[in-house]
């Protein structure tokens, strides 16, 4: 049930914060007494609001094909029905592309650390944003590898301009688009752009293009870089089904590319890097387009809403294509994760260079963004929301 403004600012306003009724009855009112407690530890908090997870989980056709799969658990996942080569085949099938084109990992996780091995050396470093996702960094930094990080711009969106600059004579660019944690965006056009530049420019340096955000875009202006990968060899882009798809424990991320990238990227990988369990709720996740549709258009509706809390409190919140905000709360993200989380609401990590100033949070369904807010508002400042009118005049929180 679409739940509005109005109402959430009914449930926010002074002396029903601290009692709250959801967060009571969830908590218990120990829970407000933040007083030098520890911070919740995941397992015991409400509302997980700190790894971009989708908070429905797997969606109907996937749960069921999970269930159905149960017979074949003890057959390696080439053996099973359906087998691996069915997954790649469904993959291929929803990007309009062929299998030899497709390359599985076991979460996007993996083939982002494959991305590195093959194409960084010490004579040739990552080039990446800061922030930005960090898999890639921290795997140049175990293998000794130089890392270009280049800052985002005030708004959070990667400086294209500043990374293509970087790319020269460079192993791998990584871009993120949406970006995790700044969930900013850059268009079709700037993407092929910069993928051109970087092609005329520095002919041997890869692009590895991290889609994972990719099905909660909302932005017409958006496309997703496959067309690209399928035209240069040095172009890859990463997917998962982490998100959207609500399958962030079963581990299924692919990269697609052209075929000699993707047996690159298949020599590198743990040989059974799918389980057979999750291979059946892949298949029949990638086969339901309309689930996803229905996904992407509730997470738009959360996302309004929670945009809507920060900015209504007098904060700045960058304009978001995923499944969470980021927003300047004008202090340091590690003290109000551990406030928020000593109340039973765990919020996104800090993300430097920004991580005095800034914190990401993830979209919850809006019931939980809903308890969630209430609690927000209490640790940034007392939870009175800006008058109406003033929320274009962001003020900077005590
Ligand atoms: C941008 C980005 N890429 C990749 C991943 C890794 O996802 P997974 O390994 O679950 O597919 C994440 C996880 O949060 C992410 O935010």
């Amino acid at each position: 049930m679409p739940v509005s403004r109005r109402s959430f600012l009914g449930a926010i306003s002074p002396g029903t914060a601290a009692y709250s009724p959801a967060i009571v009855a969830a908590r218990g009112r120990e829970a407000f007494t933040a007083g030098g407690a520890a911070p919740t530890p995941r397992s015991e908090a409400k509302i997980l609001l700190d790894s971009n997870e989708n908070p429905l989980g797997p969606g109907r056709a996937a749960m069921e094909a999970l269930t159905r799969a149960f017979v074949d658990a003890g057959r390696y996942p080439t053996n099973a029905r359906p087998s691996m080569g069915d997954l790649r085949e469904a993959i291929a099938r929803r990007n309009s592309v062929k299998p030899e084109n497709v390359s599985m990992g076991s979460g996007s996780w993996e083939l982002l650390r494959i991305a590195v091995r093959l194409y960084t050396s010490s004579s040739r470093p990552l080039v990446t944003a800061a922030p930005t996702f960090e898999m890639p960094e921290k795997m140049a930094d175990q293998l000794g590898i130089g890392v270009r990080r280049v800052p985002v711009d005030k708004d959070g969106r990667l400086d294209l301009d500043a990374m293509a600059q970087a790319a020269r004579w460079a192993g791998l660019v990584f871009l993120c688009n949406p970006n995790n944690p700044t969930s900013t965006l850059h268009p079709a056009r700037a993407v092929a752009d910069f993928i051109a530049r970087v092609g005329q420019e520095s002919p041997e340096t890869a692009i590895l293009v991290d889609e994972a955000y990719h099905d909660y875009v909302t932005d017409p202006g958006y496309a997703t870089a496959v067309p690209l990968a399928l035209e240069h060899p040095n172009v890859i882009v990463a997917r998962t089904l982490s998100k959207a798809y609500g399958m962030a424990g079963m581990r299924v991320g692919y990269a697609i590319g052209q075929k000699h990238t993707m047996d690159a990227f298949n020599r590198w990988g743990i040989t059974f890097n799918q389980n057979s369990l999750a291979v059946a709720a892949a298949i029949a996740a990638l086969d339901d387009p309309a689930h996803i549709e229905a996904e992407r258009a509730r997470n738009t509706e959360a996302r309004a809403f929670t945009t809507r809390i920060f900015k209504d409190m007098g904060f700045r919140v960058m304009d978001s294509q995923a499944n969470f905000v980021f927003v300047d709360i004008g202090r340091p993200a590690k003290a109000f994760k551990e406030d928020c989380a000593r109340r039973g609401i765990l919020v996104g990590r800090e993300f430097p260079p920004l991580q005095k100033t800034h914190a990401r949070v993830s979209i919850g369904t809006i019931d939980e963004m809903q308890r969630a807010g209430v609690v927000i508002a209490e640790v940034l400042g007392g939870g009175r929301p800006a008058p109406a009118g003033s929320v274009n005049e962001p003020r900077r929180p005590r």
